[in-house]
Protein backbone atom coordinates (compact mmCIF):
# COMPACT_ATOMS: atom_id res chain seq x y z
CA UNK A 1 0.00 0.00 0.00
CA UNK A 2 1.58 3.39 -1.02
CA UNK A 3 1.52 5.83 1.93
CA UNK A 4 1.04 9.62 1.50
CA UNK A 5 1.73 12.42 3.54
CA UNK A 6 -0.81 15.02 3.28
CA UNK A 7 0.46 18.76 4.49
CA UNK A 8 -2.25 21.14 5.12
CA UNK A 9 -1.25 24.90 5.32
CA UNK A 10 -3.59 28.08 6.35
CA UNK A 11 -5.64 29.28 3.87
CA UNK A 12 -8.92 28.80 3.43
CA UNK A 13 -9.16 26.09 0.56
CA UNK A 14 -8.07 24.38 3.94
CA UNK A 15 -11.94 22.58 3.49
CA UNK A 16 -10.59 20.95 0.28
CA UNK A 17 -8.15 19.08 1.69
CA UNK A 18 -10.81 16.34 3.38
CA UNK A 19 -12.06 15.92 -0.80
CA UNK A 20 -8.23 14.76 -0.95
CA UNK A 21 -8.19 12.91 1.80
CA UNK A 22 -11.09 11.29 0.74
CA UNK A 23 -10.17 10.71 -2.53
CA UNK A 24 -6.71 9.22 -1.75
CA UNK A 25 -8.01 6.89 0.42
CA UNK A 26 -10.86 5.34 -2.05
CA UNK A 27 -8.00 4.47 -3.68
CA UNK A 28 -6.45 2.37 -1.32
CA UNK A 29 -3.59 4.88 -0.43
CA UNK A 30 -2.72 5.31 3.05
CA UNK A 31 -2.95 8.88 4.13
CA UNK A 32 -1.21 10.75 7.24
CA UNK A 33 -1.93 14.22 8.26
CA UNK A 34 -0.28 16.78 9.18
CA UNK A 35 -0.86 20.48 9.71
CA UNK A 36 0.26 24.00 10.39
CA UNK A 37 -1.09 25.49 13.56
CA UNK A 38 -3.00 28.00 10.97
CA UNK A 39 -4.77 25.03 9.00
CA UNK A 40 -6.20 24.10 12.47
CA UNK A 41 -8.69 27.38 12.13
CA UNK A 42 -9.96 26.47 8.93
CA UNK A 43 -10.82 22.66 9.69
CA UNK A 44 -10.04 20.64 12.76
CA UNK A 45 -7.45 17.96 12.87
CA UNK A 46 -10.55 15.96 13.99
CA UNK A 47 -11.92 16.11 10.45
CA UNK A 48 -8.86 15.09 9.03
CA UNK A 49 -8.28 12.23 11.61
CA UNK A 50 -12.15 10.82 11.08
CA UNK A 51 -11.15 10.86 6.73
CA UNK A 52 -8.03 9.38 7.06
CA UNK A 53 -8.44 6.74 9.57
CA UNK A 54 -5.11 7.85 11.65
CA UNK A 55 -3.66 10.67 14.09
CA UNK A 56 -3.12 14.03 12.96
CA UNK A 57 0.33 16.16 13.89
CA UNK A 58 0.12 19.53 14.71
CA UNK A 59 2.58 20.01 17.28
CA UNK A 60 6.58 19.15 16.93
CA UNK A 61 6.66 19.00 20.06
CA UNK A 62 3.90 16.87 21.06
CA UNK A 63 3.88 12.69 22.68
CA UNK A 64 4.61 11.25 19.30
CA UNK A 65 1.44 8.93 18.82
CA UNK A 66 2.60 7.10 15.83
CA UNK A 67 6.48 7.26 15.26
CA UNK A 68 8.98 8.50 17.65
CA UNK A 69 11.02 11.40 16.19
CA UNK A 70 8.34 12.20 14.51
CA UNK A 71 9.00 14.55 11.15
CA UNK A 72 12.19 12.17 10.93
CA UNK A 73 9.93 9.12 10.95
CA UNK A 74 6.96 10.50 8.70
CA UNK A 75 9.78 11.94 6.01
CA UNK A 76 11.53 8.39 5.86
CA UNK A 77 7.85 6.69 5.62
CA UNK A 78 6.12 8.62 2.75
CA UNK A 79 6.35 7.41 -0.47
CA UNK A 80 5.23 10.69 -1.54
CA UNK A 81 4.50 14.31 0.44
CA UNK A 82 1.56 16.42 -1.02
CA UNK A 83 1.03 19.76 0.35
CA UNK A 84 -2.53 21.46 -0.05
CA UNK A 85 -3.10 24.22 -0.17
CA UNK A 86 -0.05 25.50 0.31
CA UNK A 87 -0.58 29.00 1.47
CA UNK A 88 2.32 32.35 0.29
CA UNK A 89 3.90 32.16 4.12
CA UNK A 90 4.73 27.92 3.50
CA UNK A 91 5.85 28.29 0.12
CA UNK A 92 8.60 30.98 1.71
CA UNK A 93 9.49 29.15 4.69
CA UNK A 94 10.09 26.19 2.75
CA UNK A 95 12.00 28.04 -0.24
CA UNK A 96 14.11 29.32 2.21
CA UNK A 97 14.62 26.53 4.50
CA UNK A 98 12.60 27.22 7.85
CA UNK A 99 11.73 24.13 9.69
CA UNK A 100 9.53 25.17 12.72
CA UNK A 101 6.50 23.36 11.64
CA UNK A 102 5.59 20.06 11.18
CA UNK A 103 5.32 20.20 7.15
CA UNK A 104 8.64 22.01 6.07
CA UNK A 105 10.31 20.35 8.77
CA UNK A 106 9.04 17.33 7.21
CA UNK A 107 9.83 17.85 3.79
CA UNK A 108 13.51 19.04 4.51
CA UNK A 109 13.86 15.51 5.71
CA UNK A 110 12.27 13.85 2.88
CA UNK A 111 14.10 11.76 -0.45
CA UNK A 112 9.88 11.40 -1.57
CA UNK A 113 8.53 13.32 -4.38
CA UNK A 114 7.20 16.24 -3.06
CA UNK A 115 3.77 18.25 -4.77
CA UNK A 116 2.89 21.57 -3.60
CA UNK A 117 -0.51 23.10 -4.71
CA UNK A 118 -0.90 26.67 -4.11
CA UNK A 119 -3.46 28.49 -3.18
CA UNK A 120 -4.17 32.48 -2.38
CA UNK A 121 -5.85 35.42 -3.46
CA UNK A 122 -4.53 36.58 -7.05
CA UNK A 123 -2.82 39.68 -5.82
CA UNK A 124 -0.37 37.35 -3.66
CA UNK A 125 0.09 34.66 -5.85
CA UNK A 126 1.56 37.07 -8.54
CA UNK A 127 3.61 39.24 -6.01
CA UNK A 128 7.07 39.04 -6.99
CA UNK A 129 8.60 37.14 -3.53
CA UNK A 130 5.79 34.82 -3.96
CA UNK A 131 7.07 33.90 -7.51
CA UNK A 132 10.36 33.95 -6.69
CA UNK A 133 9.88 31.74 -4.11
CA UNK A 134 8.18 29.26 -6.30
CA UNK A 135 10.66 29.74 -8.74
CA UNK A 136 12.73 28.51 -6.29
CA UNK A 137 10.97 25.25 -5.44
CA UNK A 138 10.74 24.28 -8.62
CA UNK A 139 14.77 24.59 -9.02
CA UNK A 140 14.62 22.36 -6.15
CA UNK A 141 12.80 19.70 -7.69
CA UNK A 142 9.19 20.43 -6.22
CA UNK A 143 6.47 19.72 -8.67
CA UNK A 144 3.87 22.38 -8.31
CA UNK A 145 0.59 21.83 -9.37
CA UNK A 146 -0.47 25.05 -10.66
CA UNK A 147 -4.02 26.87 -9.16
CA UNK A 148 -6.82 27.69 -11.13
CA UNK A 149 -8.13 30.73 -12.31
CA UNK A 150 -11.73 31.53 -10.86
CA UNK A 151 -13.71 32.82 -7.92
CA UNK A 152 -11.97 32.93 -5.30
CA UNK A 153 -13.08 33.32 -1.51
CA UNK A 154 -12.15 36.80 -0.90
CA UNK A 155 -15.22 37.57 -3.92
CA UNK A 156 -12.23 38.51 -6.64
CA UNK A 157 -11.60 36.92 -9.93
CA UNK A 158 -8.18 35.48 -10.93
CA UNK A 159 -5.74 32.73 -10.48
CA UNK A 160 -4.90 31.32 -7.30
CA UNK A 161 -7.94 29.32 -6.62
CA UNK A 162 -6.40 25.94 -5.56
CA UNK A 163 -6.48 23.31 -8.51
CA UNK A 164 -9.37 20.95 -8.44
CA UNK A 165 -9.27 18.49 -6.50
CA UNK A 166 -9.69 15.78 -9.17
CA UNK A 167 -6.59 17.07 -10.67
CA UNK A 168 -4.67 17.27 -7.36
CA UNK A 169 -5.45 13.53 -7.32
CA UNK A 170 -4.26 12.47 -10.64
CA UNK A 171 -0.79 13.96 -10.26
CA UNK A 172 -0.42 12.44 -6.94
CA UNK A 173 -1.59 8.86 -8.72
CA UNK A 174 0.75 9.52 -11.42
CA UNK A 175 3.76 10.12 -9.42
CA UNK A 176 3.07 6.93 -7.68
CA UNK A 177 2.33 4.78 -10.40
CA UNK A 178 5.57 6.20 -11.98
CA UNK A 179 7.24 2.80 -12.87
CA UNK A 180 9.66 1.88 -15.39
CA UNK A 181 7.81 -0.93 -16.79
CA UNK A 182 7.55 0.47 -20.02
CA UNK A 183 11.02 1.10 -20.72
CA UNK A 184 12.55 0.65 -23.82
CA UNK A 185 9.14 0.72 -25.72
CA UNK A 186 8.18 2.54 -28.14
CA UNK A 187 4.78 3.42 -28.40
CA UNK A 188 2.76 5.71 -31.07
CA UNK A 189 -0.86 6.97 -29.42
CA UNK A 190 -3.69 8.60 -31.58
CA UNK A 191 -5.49 11.78 -30.06
CA UNK A 192 -8.43 14.04 -31.11
CA UNK A 193 -10.77 14.14 -33.71
CA UNK A 194 -9.71 14.71 -37.28
CA UNK A 195 -11.94 17.20 -39.35
CA UNK A 196 -12.65 16.87 -43.09
CA UNK A 197 -13.19 19.97 -45.28
CA UNK A 198 -16.26 21.04 -47.22
CA UNK A 199 -14.63 24.48 -48.26
CA UNK A 200 -11.65 26.47 -46.80
CA UNK A 201 -14.26 27.03 -43.58
CA UNK A 202 -16.55 24.14 -42.90
CA UNK A 203 -15.70 21.18 -41.76
CA UNK A 204 -17.29 17.22 -40.81
CA UNK A 205 -15.87 16.72 -36.90
CA UNK A 206 -17.04 15.29 -33.72
CA UNK A 207 -16.47 16.63 -30.08
CA UNK A 208 -13.41 14.60 -29.34
CA UNK A 209 -11.78 16.59 -26.34
CA UNK A 210 -8.03 14.75 -27.14
CA UNK A 211 -8.20 14.08 -23.07
CA UNK A 212 -8.30 10.21 -23.34
CA UNK A 213 -4.89 10.04 -25.96
CA UNK A 214 -3.35 12.95 -24.47
CA UNK A 215 -3.78 11.58 -20.48
CA UNK A 216 -2.50 7.55 -22.45
CA UNK A 217 0.60 9.56 -23.86
CA UNK A 218 1.66 11.19 -20.58
CA UNK A 219 1.10 7.97 -18.65
CA UNK A 220 3.26 6.06 -21.10
CA UNK A 221 5.62 8.44 -20.73
CA UNK A 222 5.46 8.42 -17.30
CA UNK A 223 6.32 4.58 -17.57
CA UNK A 224 9.32 4.76 -19.06
CA UNK A 225 8.35 4.66 -22.76
CA UNK A 226 9.25 6.37 -26.03
CA UNK A 227 6.22 8.18 -26.97
CA UNK A 228 4.95 9.49 -30.43
CA UNK A 229 1.50 11.72 -30.36
CA UNK A 230 -0.62 12.18 -33.64
CA UNK A 231 -3.12 14.78 -32.21
CA UNK A 232 -6.15 16.15 -34.50
CA UNK A 233 -6.71 19.08 -33.57
CA UNK A 234 -7.36 19.63 -30.01
CA UNK A 235 -7.18 22.30 -26.80
CA UNK A 236 -4.95 20.21 -25.28
CA UNK A 237 -1.51 20.87 -23.91
CA UNK A 238 1.20 18.95 -24.87
CA UNK A 239 2.65 16.46 -22.95
CA UNK A 240 6.87 17.63 -22.14
CA UNK A 241 8.87 14.35 -23.23
CA UNK A 242 6.27 13.32 -26.11
CA UNK A 243 7.24 13.90 -29.33
CA UNK A 244 3.73 15.60 -31.27
CA UNK A 245 2.39 15.51 -34.34
CA UNK A 246 -0.07 17.55 -35.02
CA UNK A 247 -2.24 16.41 -38.20
CA UNK A 248 -5.88 17.56 -38.91
CA UNK A 249 -7.92 15.36 -41.95
CA UNK A 250 -7.85 11.46 -41.59
CA UNK A 251 -5.27 11.56 -44.65
CA UNK A 252 -2.91 13.38 -42.58
CA UNK A 253 -3.27 10.89 -39.62
CA UNK A 254 -2.83 7.78 -41.68
CA UNK A 255 0.12 9.20 -43.44
CA UNK A 256 1.96 9.82 -39.88
CA UNK A 257 0.90 6.54 -38.49
CA UNK A 258 2.48 4.92 -41.09
CA UNK A 259 5.69 6.92 -41.19
CA UNK A 260 6.04 6.23 -37.85
CA UNK A 261 4.49 2.10 -37.31
CA UNK A 262 7.38 0.33 -38.50
CA UNK A 263 9.02 1.61 -35.39
CA UNK A 264 6.51 1.21 -32.36
CA UNK A 265 6.66 -1.77 -30.42
CA UNK A 266 2.51 -0.40 -29.73
CA UNK A 267 -0.10 1.30 -31.17
CA UNK A 268 -2.82 3.10 -29.14
CA UNK A 269 -5.68 4.38 -31.39
CA UNK A 270 -7.72 6.68 -29.18
CA UNK A 271 -8.27 9.06 -32.16
CA UNK A 272 -12.02 9.48 -33.04
CA UNK A 273 -11.09 9.59 -36.93
CA UNK A 274 -14.00 11.32 -39.02
CA UNK A 275 -15.44 8.00 -41.29
CA UNK A 276 -16.46 9.75 -44.27
CA UNK A 277 -14.92 12.81 -46.12
CA UNK A 278 -17.03 14.89 -48.71
CA UNK A 279 -16.01 13.59 -52.22
CA UNK A 280 -14.64 17.10 -53.32
CA UNK A 281 -13.94 20.04 -51.02
CA UNK A 282 -14.82 23.68 -52.54
CA UNK A 283 -11.35 25.84 -53.26
CA UNK A 284 -13.63 28.84 -52.46
CA UNK A 285 -16.01 29.47 -49.45
CA UNK A 286 -18.79 28.17 -51.02
CA UNK A 287 -22.09 30.91 -51.23
CA UNK A 288 -25.75 29.82 -50.27
CA UNK A 289 -28.08 29.15 -52.73
CA UNK A 290 -30.25 26.57 -52.85
CA UNK A 291 -33.27 25.48 -50.22
CA UNK A 292 -31.53 21.78 -50.10
CA UNK A 293 -27.81 21.49 -50.37
CA UNK A 294 -26.92 17.42 -50.70
CA UNK A 295 -23.56 16.95 -50.03
CA UNK A 296 -21.76 13.37 -51.11
CA UNK A 297 -19.52 11.57 -48.54
CA UNK A 298 -17.03 9.05 -49.42
CA UNK A 299 -15.09 6.57 -47.02
CA UNK A 300 -11.95 7.54 -45.31
CA UNK A 301 -9.30 4.44 -44.74
CA UNK A 302 -9.84 2.64 -41.81
CA UNK A 303 -6.42 3.38 -40.04
CA UNK A 304 -6.26 0.66 -36.95
CA UNK A 305 -7.53 -1.81 -39.99
CA UNK A 306 -4.43 -1.29 -42.06
CA UNK A 307 -2.35 -1.04 -38.80
CA UNK A 308 -3.97 -4.69 -38.20
CA UNK A 309 -3.42 -5.96 -41.85
CA UNK A 310 0.29 -5.50 -41.25
CA UNK A 311 0.49 -6.00 -37.32
CA UNK A 312 3.61 -8.65 -36.90
CA UNK A 313 4.23 -8.56 -33.42
CA UNK A 314 3.53 -5.11 -32.43
CA UNK A 315 0.27 -4.41 -29.81
CA UNK A 316 -2.75 -3.06 -31.23
CA UNK A 317 -4.92 -1.40 -29.39
CA UNK A 318 -8.37 0.32 -30.66
CA UNK A 319 -11.17 2.22 -28.67
CA UNK A 320 -15.03 1.76 -29.31
CA UNK A 321 -17.48 4.40 -28.59
CA UNK A 322 -20.60 2.79 -28.64
CA UNK A 323 -24.39 3.84 -27.44
CA UNK A 324 -25.48 0.39 -27.61
CA UNK A 325 -24.44 -3.59 -27.60
CA UNK A 326 -21.17 -2.28 -26.36
CA UNK A 327 -19.22 -5.64 -25.56
CA UNK A 328 -20.67 -7.33 -28.88
CA UNK A 329 -19.35 -4.60 -30.96
CA UNK A 330 -16.32 -4.64 -29.21
CA UNK A 331 -15.19 -7.99 -30.27
CA UNK A 332 -16.37 -7.57 -33.54
CA UNK A 333 -13.85 -4.90 -34.37
CA UNK A 334 -11.06 -6.76 -32.76
CA UNK A 335 -11.51 -9.42 -35.01
CA UNK A 336 -11.94 -6.98 -38.25
CA UNK A 337 -9.25 -5.19 -36.99
CA UNK A 338 -7.20 -7.73 -35.95
CA UNK A 339 -6.43 -5.82 -32.33
CA UNK A 340 -4.79 -7.17 -29.00
CA UNK A 341 -6.80 -5.27 -26.98
CA UNK A 342 -10.01 -2.77 -27.29
CA UNK A 343 -11.17 -0.13 -25.01
CA UNK A 344 -15.09 -0.47 -25.16
CA UNK A 345 -17.06 2.42 -23.58
CA UNK A 346 -20.36 3.50 -23.70
CA UNK A 347 -20.69 7.06 -24.79
CA UNK A 348 -24.34 7.27 -23.78
CA UNK A 349 -23.95 7.33 -20.47
CA UNK A 350 -23.16 10.04 -17.89
CA UNK A 351 -19.35 10.26 -16.90
CA UNK A 352 -17.92 8.34 -20.14
CA UNK A 353 -16.93 10.44 -23.78
CA UNK A 354 -16.49 13.04 -25.00
CA UNK A 355 -15.30 16.34 -23.25
CA UNK A 356 -15.52 14.58 -19.75
CA UNK A 357 -12.65 14.12 -17.49
CA UNK A 358 -13.74 10.57 -16.84
CA UNK A 359 -14.94 7.50 -18.55
CA UNK A 360 -16.52 4.18 -17.88
CA UNK A 361 -14.69 1.60 -20.07
CA UNK A 362 -14.45 -2.18 -20.33
CA UNK A 363 -10.94 -3.47 -21.19
CA UNK A 364 -11.69 -6.43 -24.01
CA UNK A 365 -9.10 -8.96 -25.07
CA UNK A 366 -8.73 -10.67 -28.33
CA UNK A 367 -9.54 -14.42 -26.09
CA UNK A 368 -13.02 -12.45 -24.84
CA UNK A 369 -11.57 -11.87 -21.28
CA UNK A 370 -13.29 -8.75 -20.06
CA UNK A 371 -12.10 -6.40 -17.56
CA UNK A 372 -14.72 -4.11 -16.56
CA UNK A 373 -13.46 -1.07 -15.00
CA UNK A 374 -15.35 1.38 -12.35
CA UNK A 375 -15.67 5.29 -12.85
CA UNK A 376 -12.29 6.86 -13.10
CA UNK A 377 -10.49 9.38 -14.38
CA UNK A 378 -8.80 9.65 -17.74
CA UNK A 379 -5.72 9.62 -16.51
CA UNK A 380 -6.64 6.45 -14.36
CA UNK A 381 -7.97 4.49 -17.50
CA UNK A 382 -4.83 5.27 -19.25
CA UNK A 383 -2.84 3.53 -16.62
CA UNK A 384 -5.31 0.69 -16.68
CA UNK A 385 -5.06 0.22 -20.57
CA UNK A 386 -0.59 0.32 -20.39
CA UNK A 387 -0.82 -2.31 -17.39
CA UNK A 388 -2.85 -4.61 -19.77
CA UNK A 389 -0.20 -3.78 -22.30
CA UNK A 390 2.49 -4.18 -19.71
CA UNK A 391 1.04 -8.04 -19.29
CA UNK A 392 0.92 -8.26 -23.16
CA UNK A 393 4.65 -7.36 -23.51
CA UNK A 394 5.67 -10.22 -20.48
CA UNK A 395 5.82 -7.94 -18.24
CA UNK A 396 4.87 -7.44 -14.65
CA UNK A 397 0.84 -7.01 -14.02
CA UNK A 398 0.18 -5.57 -10.41
N1 LIG B 1 -10.42 4.11 -36.45
C1 LIG B 1 -9.41 4.34 -37.36
N2 LIG B 1 -9.72 4.83 -38.62
C2 LIG B 1 -11.01 5.08 -38.95
C3 LIG B 1 -12.04 4.85 -38.01
C4 LIG B 1 -11.71 4.37 -36.77
O1 LIG B 1 -8.24 4.10 -37.07
N3 LIG B 1 -11.28 5.55 -40.16
C5 LIG B 1 -10.07 3.56 -35.12
C6 LIG B 1 -10.37 4.48 -33.97
O2 LIG B 1 -9.28 5.28 -33.65
C7 LIG B 1 -10.72 3.51 -32.86
C8 LIG B 1 -11.30 2.31 -33.57
O3 LIG B 1 -10.86 2.44 -34.92
O4 LIG B 1 -9.58 3.05 -32.16
C9 LIG B 1 -12.80 2.19 -33.53
O5 LIG B 1 -13.41 3.33 -34.02
P1 LIG B 1 -15.02 3.51 -34.07
O6 LIG B 1 -15.30 4.80 -34.72
O7 LIG B 1 -15.61 3.24 -32.76
O8 LIG B 1 -15.47 2.31 -34.93
P2 LIG B 1 -15.51 2.07 -36.46
O9 LIG B 1 -14.57 0.97 -36.72
O10 LIG B 1 -15.33 3.35 -37.21
O11 LIG B 1 -16.95 1.49 -36.63
P3 LIG B 1 -18.38 2.18 -36.49
O12 LIG B 1 -18.17 3.66 -36.74
O13 LIG B 1 -19.13 1.48 -37.53
O14 LIG B 1 -18.85 1.88 -35.11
Amino acid sequence: MKRVILGITGGIAAYKAAEVVRGLCTRGIEVHVLMTEAATRFITPLTMQTLSGNPVVVDMFAEPRVWNVQHVAYAKRADLVLVAPATASFIGRLAAGIADDMVCATILATTAPVLIAPAMNSQMYRHPAVQANLVRLRKMGYHLIAPDVGELACGDRGEGRLADVSQIIDQVLGHLQRKADLAGKRILVTAGPTREFIDPVRFISNPSSGKMGYALAAAARDRGAQVVLVSGPTAQVPPPGVEVIQVTTTAEMLAAVLEHFPQMDVVIKAAAVVDYRPQTTAEHKMKKGSEKYVLTLERNPDILKMLGGRKGDKILVGFAAETQDLIENAREKIRAKNLDLIVANDVGQRGAGFGTDTNIASIVHRDGTIRELPLCSKLELAHHILDEVVALTGGEKD
